[in-house]
């Protein structure tokens, strides 16, 4: 049996490039995991199932955990099965990632459960079947990425940095966020390595293309940001598709914020270990 961290991921920046034929959106992001995570117990069965802490997240095939492990029999064509249990942590519609990071981490224990030696980069690709995001969590945990959010490229891990992740009970879903987005809304179009350079030499580098999206969707999310800024925080920005948002910065909570209020700090992992408190 095996008891893995599965983080929750924020984006530093996010721009998106443009709508493709095939109806997703290019992107350029780079992406952090968090030390907010769900915990992942997986154990070989005799057949696959999945359980959770939570009673209202569906554990059938819908969920990206269900989906990894058919896609590792797949494509290994192992008759190896999984039961897994889920602590979930890491609030579900909030660009936090949660789903993906659960996939990539269900793949990481099938992989070694079995001793099937697969290579990361494998496991990477594969995990791009299952959503755009998933990939990411393959690398140590800082990257950038481009295309619809699946072609990762490495960076070296972030110094460490606490923060403050902020939930609001609005939920947004990606689709429909992507759905909606309007280029107008975009800021000034580069190419994805120009973005890069400029994330890396900006004293305040921090952007999210489809923040005016998400507050055009869900109007209370601007008063929000509104008022996180308004509280002394340097750098308050949606993470992904919303609703969440991270906070940089010394500011202080209003006492009757309705919102979630998780203290984190950037989580990378080293090369021959998956992700650990
Ligand atoms: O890849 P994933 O299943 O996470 O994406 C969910 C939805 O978000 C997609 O069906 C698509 O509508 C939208 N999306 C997009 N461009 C991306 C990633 C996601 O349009 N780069």
């Amino acid at each position: 049996m095996l008891t893995l961290f599965s983080p929750a991921k924020i984006n530093l920046f996010l721009k998106v490039i443009s709508k493709r034929p095939d109806g997703y959106h290019d992107l350029a992001s780079v992406f952090q995991t968090i030390s907010l995570a769900d915990q992942i117990t997986i154990e070989q069965a005799e057949k696959n199932s999945l359980t959770s802490s939570d009673p209202k997240l569906r554990c059938d095939h819908t969920n990206l955990i269900i989906q990894a492990l058919e896609l590792f029999q797949k494509k290994t064509g192992s008759k190896n099965f999984f039961k897994i249990h889920l602590i979930k942590k890491i609030p579900i519609e909030a660009g936090l990632g949660g789903g993906s990071s659960n996939a990539a981490t269900a793949l990481w224990g099938c992989n070694h459960l079995t001793h099937s030696n697969i290579p990361l980069k494998d496991l990477q690709e594969w995990g791009a079947e299952i959503g755009s995001d998933v990939p990411f969590f393959f690398s140590q945990g800082t990257a950038f990425c481009t295309g619809r959010g699946e072609k990762v490229f490495n960076l070296p891990n972030s110094s460490a940095q606490s923060l403050w992740v902020v939930k609001p009970p609005e939920k947004l879903s990606t689709a429909k966020v992507f759905r909606n987005f309007n280029f107008d809304n975009a800021g000034i179009h580069n190419s994805p390595e120009v973005d890069l350079v400029k994330f890396c030499s900006e004293a305040s580098p921090h952007f999210n293309d489809l923040e005016l999206t998400a507050f055009s969707l869900e109007p209370s999310l601007k008063k929000l940001k509104d008022l996180l800024v308004d509280s002394g925080f340097k750098t308050v920005l949606m993470t992904g598709s919303g609703s969440a948002f991270f906070c940089l910065g010394n500011g202080v909570f209003p006492p009757d914020l309705n919102a979630s209020i998780y203290p984190v700090h950037y989580l990378n992992r080293s090369i021959t270990h998956w992700y650990q408190t």
